[in-house]
């Protein structure tokens, strides 16, 4: 019984909301005309990269999901906005305690005076709490950990994590302050939870990277305010996350030993033209079913790739481990970078190393053909500012191209690539 009264009050009258008038004034219809319009107002973090994925800053009253899987440093970065804002900020967590979070600020430094935390999973507890402290900015983690009385479930569920995020959703619309939810994904990618919680947010972050690695990627996902395809580098280090503004440099290495089965190739992660080193180990392959395994790299791609260069090309590859890894512990999701990768194959099956001052940039098809690419210009430019002297690209994106010290090579298939590189 007590569940159903609790209920009904909760739906009613939210916790924020202080009296009904003032929340009937705010629902009522208003002519369009009257409305005003303009640029969502935002606030700048003193976070960069975060800014940039987010279209430019936080939008008041966004609704902000950050996932990524257990371990990669997502409270690390919330606690880091929190403790170097300039707003009054409440962490509420409800996986680590006070303790914890303590060490974890005093590791970053804490400038902001006016940060909270509070540790506390129910969500009419943290909304009593809210009301109080009024904070410009509120910061959930995670949203597995929440959960509602007027709910049966456990914290974790489906209705639990769809009604908690409706309600900060709510709060968030209706008392005009950026709400970031923290969440969990699982190994295969997916929020641990409902697709619908998406759908339900204004803007879906991903977090991703290895955990072994430094380097830590930060993806819009989805944006209703701003690209969702941008994306932010960080560096994990002692003191928290570090943005990391010249990728392309720390992403490869200083060969000074020529060494096969490497390439470099220019990425485009986002908008934002990178240049990543990519590693493949051929070998024959010694007990039954040859091992393909990859690091960064979509596997069925690579499956792909090597049907491919064995059928188009005929490398035999079908009786060879092959292993690939992409510098760094990022993942990869351009197309772009299958030619790069290729390469590395090809160089480490034939043992013969790569021109270090070579990129490769291209799409792969099943034919065997190299497709351009999108934002070539900016790759072309990427790699000539870092001192590459060619870069061997699809013959379609040679034309126009504005290179002046990199020589630019256009290629038809992965034959032609073949042949150019080992002869
Ligand atoms: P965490 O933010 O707890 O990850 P998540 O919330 O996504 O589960 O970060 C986890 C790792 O980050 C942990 O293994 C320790 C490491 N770390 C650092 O290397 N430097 C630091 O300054 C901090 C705070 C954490
Ligand atoms: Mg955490």
């Amino acid at each position: 019984m007590e569940e159903v009264v609790e209920k009904s009050s909760t739906q009613s009258v939210p916790a924020w909301v202080d009296n009904q008038e003032e929340k009937a004034k705010k629902s009522s219809p208003k002519l369009i005309t009257s409305l005003q319009s303009g640029p969502e107002q935002r606030i700048e973090t003193t976070d960069a990269e975060l800014n940039r994925v987010l279209g430019g800053g936080v939008v008041f009253g966004s609704l902000v999901l950050l996932g990524g899987e257990p371990g990669i440093g997502k409270s690390t970065l919330m606690l880091q906005v929190a403790l170097q804002s300039d707003q009054k900020v409440l962490y509420v967590s409800g996986e680590e305690s006070e303790t914890q979070l303590k060490m974890r600020a005093d590791r970053i430094g804490i400038r902001n005076e006016a940060c909270y935390i509070l540790s506390a999973t129910e969500i009419q507890e943290i909304f009593k709490q809210v009301k109080k402290l009024k904070p410009g900015i509120l910061i959930v983690d995670s949203v597995q950990t929440l959960f509602s009385r007027s709910i049966e479930s456990t914290p974790g569920s489906i209705s639990q994590i769809r009604e908690c995020t409706g309600q900060l959703l709510r709060f968030a619309k209706e008392t005009n302050t950026p709400v970031f939810l923290i969440g969990h994904i699982t190994k295969d990618g997916q929020i641990a939870g409902p697709k619908v919680l998406e759908h339900m947010v204004d803007t879906v972050l991903q977090f991703e990277g290895d955990r072994h690695h430094v380097y830590r990627i930060l993806r819009a996902v989805k944006n209703r305010f701003g690209s969702a395809s941008e994306m932010g580098i960080y560096e994990m280090a002692g003191e928290g996350l570090r943005e990391v503004s010249n990728p392309s440099e720390v992403l490869i290495s200083n060969r000074d030993q020529l060494l096969s089965g490497i390439s470099i190739t220019a990425a485009v992660e986002g908008v934002r033209p990178l240049m990543i080193e990519t590693q493949a180990l051929v070998s024959t392959a010694v007990y039954g079913t040859p091992q393909r395994n990859s690091n960064g790299y979509d596997l069925r791609r690579l499956n792909m790739l090597l049907a491919v260069l064995e059928k188009r090309c005929g490398f035999k590859l079908g009786s060879q481990d092959v292993f690939v890894n992409i510098a760094g512990g990022l993942k990869l999701d351009d197309p772009g970078t299958d030619l790069g990768i290729a390469s590395a194959i090809l160089s480490s099956y034939e043992n013969i190393p790569l021109p270090t001052l070579t990129a490769f940039v291209g799409e792969i098809g099943l034919s065997g053909e190299v497709r351009a690419s999108r934002r070539m210009d900016q790759r072309i430019a990427e790699a000539e500012k870092l001192g590459f002297e060619e870069i061997i690209v699809s013959a379609n994106s040679v034309k126009g191209n504005s290179a002046k010290s990199i020589k630019v090579i256009g290629v038809k298939n992965i034959m032609e690539v073949a042949e150019y590189l080992f002869g």
